[in-house]
C-alpha cells in the first residue's frame, strides 16, 4: 500500500523520521535565511514578540517539551519572561496574565483540541496567538493571528521526533530574531551553530549499531528506567522518558537529576537502568554527584555526555554543539534507544497501544 512505499528501506516511520532529522535541520536554516545570511520572520510577529511584555507557551505532550527548551532559548536570548503550560491544564485553571500577553501554540498536527480550547478562550479575550505547526492551514494555524512553519515534512509515527527537533530549532531562530529586535546583540552565529547542530546529527544517526547494544545492555528486561538530567538536560529527560514510555511500554519518568532524591530514589534498586545526560558545563559537577547517588544504591547508569565533558564511565558521547542547542542532539541517542527498546519487545513501534498521533478530543 501507499505507507509501504512511503517508508522506502525503512522498516518504521519512526526510525526513517528519526533519520530525517539532519535534513529538516538544514531545510529550517534554508528556509529562515535570506541571501544575505540575515534573519527572515515575518514582520507582524516580529513586532508581536517585542511589544508583548509575557510570552504563555500552550502545548501539550511532545510539544510542551519542546516549549520547555523554547522558554529557556526565548528568555536567555531576547530577555522576554516566559511561562509553559500543559494546554488541558491551562484552559481551566488559567494563571494570572500579564497585561500584554502574546500567547504561542506549540502543535506538530495543529490540530489537538486542548490546545484549541485555549487558543478560543485566548481570542475571545483578545490576546494575540502565534501558532507553531508543521501543518499550516491546519485549525490552531487557521484560528490563530500568526504562524510558523516547521518544514519537517509529514510526520507519521505516533512517537513524535522530527517535529520536536523542529520545534526547538524553530523557538530558536524567533528567539534570536526576538533578541536582535530587542536590540540584543547574539554571542554566536546562530546559523553556523544549527549547521553544526545539523552535523551531529548526522553522525548521531549513524550510530545506531551501537545505540542498540547500549538498549541491550541497559533496558532489555527492565520494568521501569529514569532519566535525569539538569538545567536544558532535564527537558530532554522528560521527552527521552517519554519516547520510551509510549512506545515500549516500559515505565520510565524524567527527573531533575538534584530532585530524584527528594523521593523518587526509594525506587532505585539493584540493576534499575539510570540514564544520565551530561551535556552542560555548569551542572556537569552536580549531575555527575546525581549520577553517584543512583550508582551507590545499584543503579545501572548509562551515561551520555557531550565531548569536551566525558569522563571515564560514560557510555556514549555526543559531539560537542553550542550549550543552548544540546537539546537538538541530547534527545537522538534517547529516540534511538526507544526505538530498539520497543522494537526488540515485538512492540508496535510507529501505532502505540492506546495512543492517535492527533488527539481531537478533549
Ligand atoms: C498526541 C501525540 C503526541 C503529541 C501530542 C501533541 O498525544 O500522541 O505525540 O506530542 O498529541 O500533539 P501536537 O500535534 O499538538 O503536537
Amino acid at each position: 500500500d501507499a505507507s509501504d512505499i512511503e517508508k522506502g528501506t525503512y522498516a518504521h516511520f519512526m526510525l526513517k523520521e528519526i533519520d530525517e532529522q539532519p535534513i529538516v535541520m538544514r531545510k529550517i536554516i534554508k528556509e529562515y535565511q535570506d541571501e544575505h545570511g540575515d534573519l527572515i520572520i515575518n514582520e507582524s510577529i516580529r513586532a508581536a514578540m517585542k511589544s508583548c511584555d509575557r510570552i504563555y507557551i500552550i502545548a501539550a505532550g511532545t510539544s510542551y517539551h519542546a516549549g520547555l527548551v523554547g522558554k529557556n532559548l526565548i528568555e536567555k536570548l531576547a530577555h522576554i519572561p516566559v511561562e509553559v503550560h500543559v494546554s488541558s491544564e491551562f484552559s481551566y485553571n488559567m494563571p494570572l496574565l500579564s497585561e500584554n500577553p502574546l500567547f504561542i501554540f506549540i502543535s506538530q498536527s495543529g490540530e489537538t483540541a486542548d490546545s484549541r480550547t485555549v487558543l478560543v478562550k485566548i481570542k475571545e479575550m483578545g490576546y494575540p496567538a502565534l501558532t507553531i505547526t508543521n501543518v499550516p492551514g491546519s485549525t490552531l494555524s487557521r484560528e490563530a493571528d500568526y504562524t510558523l512553519h516547521l518544514h519537517a515534512g509529514p510526520e507519521i509515527a505516533v512517537a513524535s521526533t522530527k517535529a520536536y527537533t523542529a520545534q526547538i530549532a524553530v523557538l530558536a531562530i524567533l528567539a534570536a530574531d526576538s533578541a536582535q529586535a530587542r536590540g540584543y546583540d547574539l554571542e554566536f552565529d546562530l546559523f553556523q551553530e544549527l549547521g553544526i547542530v545539523a552535523n551531529a546529527m548526522d553522525v548521531l544517526t549513524a550510530q545506531k549499531e551501537e545505540l542498540e547494544q547500549l538498549t541491550r545492555d541497559y533496558l532489555e528486561t527492565t520494568r521501569n528506567a529514569f532519566f535525569i538530567g539538569r538545567s536544558m538536560d532535564y527537558y530532554v529527560s522528560l521527552e527521552g522518558a517519554l519516547k520510551l514510555k509510549e512506545i515500549s511500554y516500559i515505565q520510565a519518568e524524567g527527573f531533575a537529576g538534584g530532585e530524584l532524591k527528594h523521593g523518587t530514589i526509594a525506587l532505585i534498586e539493584k540493576g534499575t537502568p539510570v540514564i544520565g545526560l551530561a551535556t552542560q558545563a555548569n551542572v556537569n559537577y552536580s549531575i555527575r554527584g546525581n549520577i553517584q547517588e543512583v550508582v551507590a544504591r545499584g543503579a545501572n547508569a548509562l551515561i551520555i555526555s557531550m565531548k569536551g565533558l566525558e569522563q571515564d564511565d560514560d557510555a556514549f558521547v555526543i559531539p560537542a554543539v553550542h550549550e543552548l542547542f544540546t537539546s537538538l542532539v541530547a534527545v537522538i541517542p534517547l529516540q534511538i534507544i526507544a526505538y530498539y527498546a520497543a522494537l526488540h519487545r515485538g512492540a508496535d513501534v510507529d501505532k502505540p497501544r492506546n495512543l492517535a498521533k492527533s488527539v481531537t478530543v478533549e
